[in-house]
């Protein structure tokens, strides 16, 4: 809280195209927290060098992802917008933090873990203090809430842990942020193994629905979404690939799963699935064209980006220099 005001924060990697995971998951409750929050939204450019990157893809997708925020219903009027590396304050605090999270925690953290064993040839320092940083973007801006899929929930269990152990050190510094799990929606599954998350770096191209693809595409991947040999479209055990189908459809039509059953009553998994396709189409298609618009634009996107650093710092250097003060950094 800052002045009264409640805060809201949340990062997204500007890792390639986003899916309807990421926007259903997260990106899409984004904005109905402005009613209630100051909402900061990050591209988090310093964690993506945790991997290696193509520096023009990496460049590129920054720009994508800042479009797609605001294509996806994020009002850079409403909301604080903005680039990581554009804020330094991220990575001063970061520094201060991983002197206070432990080697053991650290090692804990399951998204290390799944990542060391991808990228076996590159298990750098960052990749392991990441959850340090992500603690600072957080912790920067006092933030109340952290809207974020499953997914990161050890992260921000983190987070709270460092900034209670700060607090108890050098009290009244942090406010101890609370994580927002979207509530349906929150882990939509891949269409060709519906037991696992859909990944946006997925190498099976049919797993995955992103928020770009056409109305042809999309069509396509949910015709092809692995189920199971029952033929009745019903939520229960078991029956991994229509539940899956099931959750994404409820969440773009705002049915409920009862209102499926019914809807569907006595047909067929292909009907079934064509419904979730054009359900799936027709909800992204006005997001497309705004994106479209907005992405060739460059002069426009430069400019948002400047303005929403501007803001960010505003508010991350008073956590900073408090920070330091606290720790007994002598200022000037
Ligand atoms: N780690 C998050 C992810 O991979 C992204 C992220 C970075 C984030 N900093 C954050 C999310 C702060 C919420 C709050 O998706």
């Amino acid at each position: 809280m800052i002045n009264n005001e409640k805060i809201c924060f949340s990062g997204v990697q500007p890792s390639g195209n986003l899916t309807i995971g990421n926007y259903l998951g997260a990106i899409q409750n984004f904005s109905r927290y402005s009613e209630d929050y100051k909402c900061f939204y990050c591209v988090v450019d310093n964690h993506a060098i945790t991997v290696r990157q193509v520096p023009a893809e990496l460049r590129r997708r920054t720009y994508e992802t800042l479009a797609l925020y605001m294509a996806c219903g994020l009002d850079p009027e409403k909301n604080t917008l903005y680039v990581q590396s554009h804020v330094p304050a991220h990575t001063d605090l970061a520094w201060i933090l991983n002197c206070f999270t432990g080697f053991g925690e650290l090692s804990r953290m399951t998204q290390f873990k799944d990542k060391s064993a991808r990228h076996a040839d590159n298990i750098n320092a960052g990749l392991f203090t990441y959850p340090a940083l992500m603690a600072a973007d957080i912790l920067l801006y006092q933030t109340d809430v952290v809207p974020v899929g499953i997914d990161q929930k050890q992260h921000l269990e983190l987070a709270r842990d460092i900034a209670t152990r700060f607090n108890q050190l050098y009290p009244d510094t942090f406010t101890i942020p609370t994580p927002m799990l979207a509530k349906s929606g929150a882990k939509i599954n891949s269409l060709a193994d519906p037991t696992k998350k859909m990944s946006k770096s997925d190498e099976n191209t049919n797993a995955v629905v992103y928020i770009l693809d056409d109305r042809d595409t999309i069509i396509r991947k949910f015709k092809r979404a692995v189920t199971d040999s029952d033929t009745c479209v019903r939520f229960a055990e078991g029956k991994d690939g229509i539940n899956n189908l099931m959750t994404i459809y409820s969440c773009f039509t705002g049915k409920t799963i009862e209102e499926i059953e019914r809807e569907f009553e006595g047909q067929g998994y292909g009907t079934f699935k064509l419904a979730v396709g054009e359900a799936c189409a027709d909800a992204l298609a006005p997001v497309q064209q705004r994106y479209n618009e907005i992405i060739s634009d460059k002069a426009f996107l430069e400019a948002q980006m400047k303005k929403g650093a501007d803001e960010a710092s505003y508010y991350a250097r008073k956590t900073l220099s408090k920070v330091k003060r606290k720790l007994g950094f002598v200022q000037i």
